[in-house]
């Protein structure tokens, strides 16, 4: 089996080299906690070394992004000059599209291998403001429009993910984490959805605040499942 490394300096070797190739990895953390770094680490590691990638940005958008990333010296503008890189904005407001199709596009467009989906959290709870045609294929018409229960917003969680699988490519799900700890994720579900999960975590370890990172599943993989202690330094995340 082909293994899809990070490059993120210590990761790999938690993970026996990199994710398996294909799978869907969810990496789920409270705000702050590094999410966004290493998804944009994954797609600049990878298209720096001929796998291209696509992120969708839903959180943050594409300028904010490259601006952030350029901070740990990832210059993704010369990477989408040679059409390696995509960063996908999902429209907002009144405008029709289906999800699904503006990402395969995107993937096609940059024969990517590499997907990064920041994030579905934020996506669904701002499906309201999202004018897809999943709305018409999923949500019940105009009576409860404005209120998602929980029931679409599983259901939306869960048709995000199997079609994010059925591309085939290797996929980061970022996604919040449950505040309470009982759970990974704030929807509870995207955890059992994924091939792999990720947390990452900043916590009092009776001293000063520290950040974490586990592999909690890791399908075809023997992962190390002790968390490790971690930095975001001028070239973004490193684990000791
Ligand atoms: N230049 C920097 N050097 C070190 N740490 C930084 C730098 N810029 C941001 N950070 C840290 O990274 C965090 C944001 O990481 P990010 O990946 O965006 O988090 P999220 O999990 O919310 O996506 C900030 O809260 C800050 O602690
Ligand atoms: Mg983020």
């Amino acid at each position: 089996m082909n293994r899809i490394s990070t490059g993120i300096k210590g990761f790999d070797e938690l993970v026996e080299g990199g994710f398996p190739e294909g799978s869907t990895v969810l990496v789920a953390g409270l705000p702050g906690a590094g999410k966004t770094i290493f998804g944009l680490q994954f797609i600049y590691n990878g298209a720096m070394n001929g796998e291209n990638g696509v992120y969708i940005c839903i959180e943050s958008s594409p300028a904010e992004l490259r601006e952030q990333a350029s901070m740990f010296g990832m210059d993704f503008n010369a990477l989408e000059e040679q059409g390696k890189v995509e960063f996908l904005r999902i429209p907002k407001g009144n405008v029709r599209f289906n999800l699904f199709q503006l990402i395969s596009k995107a993937v096609e467009g940059v024969k990517a291998e590499r997907i990064v989906f920041d994030n579905i959290a934020t996506y669904v709870v701002s499906l309201g403001r999202y004018v897809s045609l999943w709305d018409e294929m999923f949500k019940a018409p105009e009576a409860d429009k404005k209120e998602n229960s929980l029931t679409d917003d599983k259901a939306a969680v869960y048709s995000i993910i199997e079609q994010l699988k059925s591309l085939g490519r290797t996929c980061l799900v970022i996604t919040h984490g449950d505040a309470s700890g009982a759970r990974i994720s704030s929807d509870g579900m995207s955890e059992y959805l994924c091939d792999g999960i990720i947390k990452i975590d900043i916590v009092e370890l009776g001293r000063e605040p520290t950040r974490i990172i586990k592999v909690a599943k890791m399908r075809q993989t023997k992962n190390i499942l002790q968390l490790r202690e971690f930095e975001i330094t001028q070239r973004g995340i490193e684990i000791s």
